[in-house]
């Protein structure tokens, strides 16, 4: 928690978010110069704030929040309503990334003014930079609508998750020639539509060398190699807390969850022998003033 005064904190993140903000320029400008930028899973305000203070460019409000947060078998069941309401936390935590809402497979399902709709809430309610969708291939024209509607649309293709429906089917794509170039078409027609980025998530490194060749918007790779121009993870996989072996790509560079529970078993521990609540834990009653009775 900071230090400072409400107001003063509030002028210094103001202060940082006029100069450092980081917008679609901002990483269209990474792309050019060759500088690839990082991208990170987040659901809630600590992680946010976390993330920013760490340099990540951009936060994604990923409905991976299903599985990881909300323990199901798929990332179908996911309200918008509490994807609003955790991105609005996440914005407040991290003013200075650029922001992606993931459209949740409820707004996917109708038609596509229900998903223009949600695009719109994820900017104005949850102050995102822009919106994200898996999309398949006849999905060209949702894209222009967002577009002309002012939202940066990022296109997410390769493994689209709300397409598996339990754990098995969540396998790598794009994996023969055949493939391989109708993931380049459709990539060349998403951007032909307007797309502000790519996102590919578990192709061979090869496809998405292809994909990077063939357009010249940024490309993010989720398990796609080292061609992309940015790279994102899921947070909690990253930090050993998601409780199941992360696919290949995910690099474990802590292992939060195993001290988490180290933790919360030294806490039973604590409380059940007693040692909780120790002295300092206490309020300590205050003085009372000497009555005048017991004053000789
Ligand atoms: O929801 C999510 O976290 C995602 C990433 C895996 C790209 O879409």
């Amino acid at each position: 928690m900071s230090s400072r005064p409400p107001d003063q904190q509030q002028r210094a993140n103001q202060a940082v978010s006029a100069g450092n903000r980081i917008d679609l320029a901002g990483l269209r400008r990474m792309k050019a110069a060759g500088r690839k930028f990082a991208m990170l899973t987040a659901y809630d305000y600590p992680t946010a704030i976390l993330a920013q203070a760490a340099g990540v460019h951009s936060l994604l409000i990923g409905d991976s929040m299903g599985t990881v947060l909300l323990g199901h078998e798929s990332t179908r069941n996911v309200p918008l309503a509490l994807m609003l309401v955790l991105g609005e936390a996440v914005r407040r935590g991290a003013p200075d990334v650029y922001l992606i809402g993931d459209m949740p497979y409820e707004a996917m399902v109708v038609n596509d003014n229900v998903a223009l709709d949600a695009a719109r809430r994820f900017c104005d309610e949850a102050g995102c930079d822009g919106v994200k969708f898996e999309a398949a291939s006849d999905q060209v024209g949702l894209v222009e609508r967002l577009v002309s509607a002012g939202i940066e649309t990022t296109v997410h293709l390769g493994l689209r998750p709300q397409s598996v429906t339990n754990r098995e089917g969540y396998r790598a794509q794009a994996r023969d020639a055949a493939s391989l170039a109708d993931l380049v078409a459709d990539a060349r027609r998403m951007t032909a539509a307007g797309a502000a980025m790519l996102l590919l998530e578990a192709v061979p490194s090869e496809a998405a060398q292809a994909v990077v060749a063939a357009v010249d918007v940024p490309v993010v790779g989720c398990g796609a190699g080292p061609a992309c121009d940015g790279h994102v993870l899921v947070t909690q996989d990253m930090l050993g807390m998601s409780g199941i072996r992360p696919p290949r790509f995910v690099p474990v560079l802590a292992e939060v969850g195993k001290l988490c529970g180290a933790a919360m078993r030294r806490y039973v521990e604590a409380v059940s022998s007693g040692a909780y609540p120790a002295p300092e834990h206490t309020y300590p009653m205050r003085k009372q003033p000497a009555s005048p009775s017991t004053t000789p």
